[in-house]
């Protein structure tokens, strides 16, 4: 099981959305800014003393010596207890995604039952709600296909089942992601109409899909656009997240260079996300 990395640094807060972006490009997955100190995770497999003397170099470009930097090791189960113990149901668009332990009230949105396990994507994510919200905007046409690039707990790829999908692909690199999302098709009684898969895009058929969602990092998306490009229907729909405002520029510029243009965009907090079309289509 993969043990985490908890990353402090003690820094002004006006450093803190630059200190991001920087650390997003380390890999560092999961953000939040306290007063004066900025924390960060990422798996411990991804962990290297490169990445510290990296981190350190970045805090002291910004005035804090080798005490402003702490690094723990967090145990997977620890780490995934108190996540777990604090979940409630959030609503984001057309969405209410809960764990199977919350009661909710009656209501109209599509209900996606999501235990997260060592997945990301509880909903509690600026990124995977930004998603969602584009998702409810322009739900995909009944008998549409779905696929989910760094699919997580299945949340983005179920959301798109239950709003009209037909089929949906989700593939991850994460080896948790799989039996994860595949109970969480099972609690969601779409197991027939979703397919998970370890590995990046190569592990999905190659398409072409009518929605495409990518949630990862702009450091990551950047690289696959292309794949992404190629998988995607003439009219379909490509949304990315997991970007930051910062880097908005730079990805649409990165997308207008292969034809593709933002339908619609939306912000949370230092969040971005975008629901790109073919400007031809
Ligand atoms: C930010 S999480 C998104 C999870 C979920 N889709 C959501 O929206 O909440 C990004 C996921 O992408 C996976 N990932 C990172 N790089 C990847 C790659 N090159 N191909 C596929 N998955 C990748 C990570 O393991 C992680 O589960």
């Amino acid at each position: 099981m993969t043990r985490t990395i908890a990353l402090s640094v003690r820094l002004p807060d006006d450093y803190h959305d630059l200190l991001i972006a920087d650390l997003a490009d380390l890999d560092f997955e999961a953000f939040e800014s306290e007063p004066d100190e900025l924390r960060a995770w990422m798996p411990a497999t991804r962990w290297s003393e490169t990445v510290r003397q990296s981190v350190e170099a970045l805090a002291a470009a910004r005035g804090g010596g080798p005490e402003a930097v702490t690094v723990e090791v967090m145990e997977a189960q620890d780490w995934n207890a108190t996540w777990e113990a604090s979940l409630q149901p959030i609503e984001a668009g057309a969405f209410v995604v809960a764990p199977t332990w919350a009661d909710l009230a009656p209501t109209n949105r599509h209900v996606l039952r999501i235990d997260p396990k060592m997945s990301f994507g509880t909903g509690y994510h600026e990124s995977t709600r930004l998603c969602l919200r584009l998702l409810s905007e322009h739900p995909p046409a009944d008998g549409g296909r779905a696929l989910d690039v760094g699919t997580g707990t299945g949340v983005l790829a179920l959301a798109a089942l239950a709003a009209g999908a037909e089929e949906a692909w989700g593939v991850d690199v994460d080896p948790w992601s799989v039996p994860n999302a595949t109970e969480n098709a099972e609690r969601n009684a779409m197991s027939d109409r979703f397919h998970v898969a370890e590995g990046s895009l190569e592990a999905a058929p190659d398409g072409p899909y009518d929605l495409v969602f990518a949630n990862i990092l702009k450091s990551t998306i950047l690289p696959m656009l292309p794949q992404l490009d190629a998988r995607l229907a003439p009219d379909g729909d490509l949304i990315l997240a997991g970007i930051l405002q910062t880097e908005r520029d730079e990805v649409v510029a990165a997308c207008a260079a292969r034809g593709l243009a933002p339908a619609s965009e939306g912000t949370e907090n230092e969040w971005w996300a975008c629901r790109m079309r073919r400007e031809d289509a």
